[in-house]
């Protein structure tokens, strides 16, 4: 089995804090979020694995090499335009050949390994007849109207999938991971642009359905997130900082404590300061007269001095100074947050790269 990555343009939701950067790169437990679904490829065992890169491939592309760090080999294809997910199956034609392959979107997190699926997905396809030409994850949701849905018959049988819907016929979201067999190149072959104008593997699946193909779904367990808003992105930081393996490679001084589940990476230092798990801080950052934590990711090479930083995302090179206590914040990279006098209190921000707030 092969896998196809989406790494491209289009959901614009994380725009105020990646600008121009890729959105998949942005790091949560300071581990970019498209490295969770590399790592995941490994594990299910799958080693070929094509990435859609779009106007942020450069970036991309840098971060992720030729794949060897995770034994993965990896080929880019090269999107234009985002043009919709079925438009990145069209140009990935010749990657995938005829072979079955799993298609991940970029920016999405699973609690849940991909094993069991690939397991099952290759099982089902040992059988010499009705082999589903597809399977899907489903997951229940709060808000259906922001995701593909599906509405399924009383004995668990898919009968209809809408992308996006005002109505939603349930409460089921579809999973960004999806498995595929050759049939789906006639799908993204037939269908026609949806209202936003995307091909939607939304409408490619329906197509498979309507011409009377076997389409699985199976419900997912355990936590997914797509992590295009700033409440996912929090959500998922705390969640994976709650996997963290603690560990000190970085300094503490006698005068600070560290509590719970915390990583501190080399050339980080812990100076007058209290950091509290789960925690993580990145290399060579320097926490002086603070408190850190619980729930927050401090990237590399940042200074946090006399203030407090709670349950919130910090991108590497950015610097918070006297400000006070910042709570459910997400900071891009190379940021000031720097009061020079005033009220304390609590503030919570969404900063893009380079933003500077001066607290005064
Ligand atoms: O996250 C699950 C949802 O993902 C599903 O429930 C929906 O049915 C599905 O359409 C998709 O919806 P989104 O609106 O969240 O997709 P988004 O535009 O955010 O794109 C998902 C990823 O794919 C993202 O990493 C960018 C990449 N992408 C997207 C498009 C449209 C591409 O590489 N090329 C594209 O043309």
């Amino acid at each position: 089995m092969k896998a196809l990555i989406l790494a491209g343009g289009a959901g614009s939701r994380l725009r105020p804090l990646t600008h121009t950067s890729a959105k998949q790169l942005v790091p949560v437990a300071n581990k970019p979020i498209l490295f969770y679904g590399l790592e995941a490829m490994a594990d299910a065992g799958v080693v070929e694995v094509g990435i859609i890169v779009g106007d942020t491939r450069a970036e991309v592309m840098a971060a992720v090499g030729d794949g060897s760090t995770w034994g993965l080999r990896v080929t880019y294809i090269r999107q234009d335009e985002p043009l919709g997910l079925a438009h990145c199956v069209l140009i990935a034609r010749d990657f995938l050949g005829d072979d079955d392959f799993v298609m991940y979107l970029g920016d999405n997190l699973l609690e849940a390994g991909l094993i069991e699926f690939v397991t099952a997905f290759e099982a089902e396809r040992g059988r010499l007849e009705g082999a589903p030409a597809a399977l899907i994850l489903l997951r229940k949701v709060d808000d259906p109207r922001q995701f593909g849905v599906a509405e399924l018959d009383a004995a668990g049988n898919i009968t209809r999938l809408v992308e996006k819907p005002v109505d939603p016929p349930s409460d089921l979201a579809l999973v960004g991971v999806y498995f595929f067999d050759v049939r789906v190149h006639d799908a993204v072959r037939a269908i026609a642009p949806s209202a936003r104008g995307e091909l939607e593997i939304t409408d490619a699946i329906q197509w498979l359905i309507d011409q009377g193909q076997q389409v699985t779904a199976r419900e997912l367990h355990g936590w997914w997130i797509d992590t295009g808003k700033k409440d996912p992105l929090l959500e998922a930081n705390r969640l994976l900082l709650e996997r963290l393996v603690p560990r000190t490679e970085g300094t503490v001084d006698e005068t600070s404590s560290v509590e719970g589940r915390v990583v501190i990476e080399p050339g980080a230092s812990i100076v007058r300061s209290t950091v509290r798990g789960p925690a993580i801080i990145g290399a060579g950052t320097r926490v002086t007269d603070s408190f850190v934590g619980p729930f927050t990711a401090i990237g590399a090479r940042c200074e946090i001095t006399g203030s407090e930083v709670e349950h919130s995302v910090v991108l590497e090179g950015s610097r918070i100074v006297h400000a006070g206590r910042i709570v459910d914040s997400l900071l891009g990279r190379e940021v000031e947050v720097v009061r020079t006098q005033g009220r304390r209190g609590a503030t919570s921000l969404t900063l893009g790269d380079h933003s500077q707030v001066d607290l005064t």
